[in-house]
């Protein structure tokens, strides 16, 4: 077992958190890592304020484990937060507020029903931002991460976020797929990891069959950092840049972003279709460099208990074998 003490915090065996992708995250994707000891937690940034009590419900009638639910700070509507919080989620996480927003008020809400507060960034300023609004762990997001992230990458900025924060837990993110990856991160100061482009390939994830090969077909060299899927859907994230698979997509629209702005409603149209109909070369393919460790689809339980016993292995056997006296 590998205990920090953010396990006894939100109460789960294992430091492994499944990031609350939107869209890509399901009640079974969330109850199969809670079960497994983790801390699932499901992406509710663009779920209709009347169905989020239904999905946590659902998710506590198939876990008794702790669970989270993530919003996209700038982008959470008043009735989604009031409809999440009136649920009483164990753990309340959200990412990528602007810089007008008042993120205290938004915590003690939160800490009034009971949950705890995971607060994503990736910088040191957002993390003493949201130390200093109450947040109870930090998650410092490297750049090398699926999805919107920012430019730093986790080998130098999660220890400076764990100097900064002092005595508040911080998780580590961004190029974790395995459980190397959880020890280097023990290493350098974290008391764990969450994970997202890992678990897009389980069996429980709600990705198209298509997307999650092209997780194991993707070498890591394959994902670039581009503002063409936001372009493309009107939506303007503030701070971050998507981190997609360098497909058709993607080549086609690079270097031509004032003439994406002028179809947006139709390249929007047509990406729709291609989330739908799994087509991977011209669909946004949001995962991290880490997909070129991922060359399997188990289950989601399956992995968390992998990337434990690997971490484990390392820091008892090989780790310490590497320290000579004298
Ligand atoms: C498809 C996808 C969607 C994501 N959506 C969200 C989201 O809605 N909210 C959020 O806080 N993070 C989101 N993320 C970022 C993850 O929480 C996490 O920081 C990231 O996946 C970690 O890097 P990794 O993919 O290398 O594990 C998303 C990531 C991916 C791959």
């Amino acid at each position: 077992m590998i205990q920090t003490p953010v396990c006894d915090l939100l109460q789960i065996r294992h430091p492994v958190v499944l990031g609350g992708m939107a869209g890509a995250t399901s009640v079974p994707l969330v109850a199969a890592v809670s079960n497994a000891g983790g801390l699932g937690t499901l992406g509710i940034a663009r779920t209709p304020a009347e169905q989020i009590p239904k999905d946590i419900n659902a998710i506590r009638e198939t876990t008794t484990r702790p669970f989270g639910v993530n919003f996209l700070h700038f982008m959470a509507r008043e009735t989604a937060i009031d409809a999440a919080l009136s649920a009483r989620p164990p753990v309340f996480s959200a990412a990528w507020p602007r810089a007008d927003q008042d993120l205290r008020s938004l915590f003690g809400r939160a800490h009034e029903v009971g949950s705890k507060v995971m607060f994503m960034v990736g910088t040191v300023p957002e993390a003493l931002r949201a130390k200093a609004a109450g947040a109870d762990v930090i998650v410092a997001q490297g750049t090398e991460g699926g999805g919107h992230v920012g430019w730093m990458a986790s080998m130098a900025l999660l220890p400076m976020i764990v100097d900064a924060v002092d005595q508040t837990p911080v998780l580590a993110a961004g190029g974790i797929a395995d459980g190397r990856g959880l020890a280097a991160a023990l290493a350098l100061g974290a008391q764990g990891v969450l994970l997202g482009t890992r678990f897009l390939a389980t069996t429980e994830s709600p990705l198209h069959p298509n997307f999650k090969q092209a997780v194991l077909d993707s070498d890591g060299h394959d994902t670039v950092l581009t503002e063409i899927p936001d372009i493309a859907r009107a939506n303007v994230w503030p701070g971050a840049i998507a981190r997609n698979r360098r497909n058709a997509f993607i080549e086609r629209w690079a270097g031509r972003e004032w003439e994406l702005r002028a179809r947006q409603p139709e390249v929007a149209a047509a990406l729709e279709r291609a989330r739908e109909t799994g087509d991977a070369d011209n669909a946004s393919l949001l995962i991290g460099q880490d997909a070129g460790l991922i060359r399997d689809i188990p289950a989601a339980g399956e992995i968390v208990e992998r990337i434990v016993a690997e971490a484990e292995a390392l820091l008892q056997d090989r780790l310490p074998r590497l320290v000579r006296k004298g």
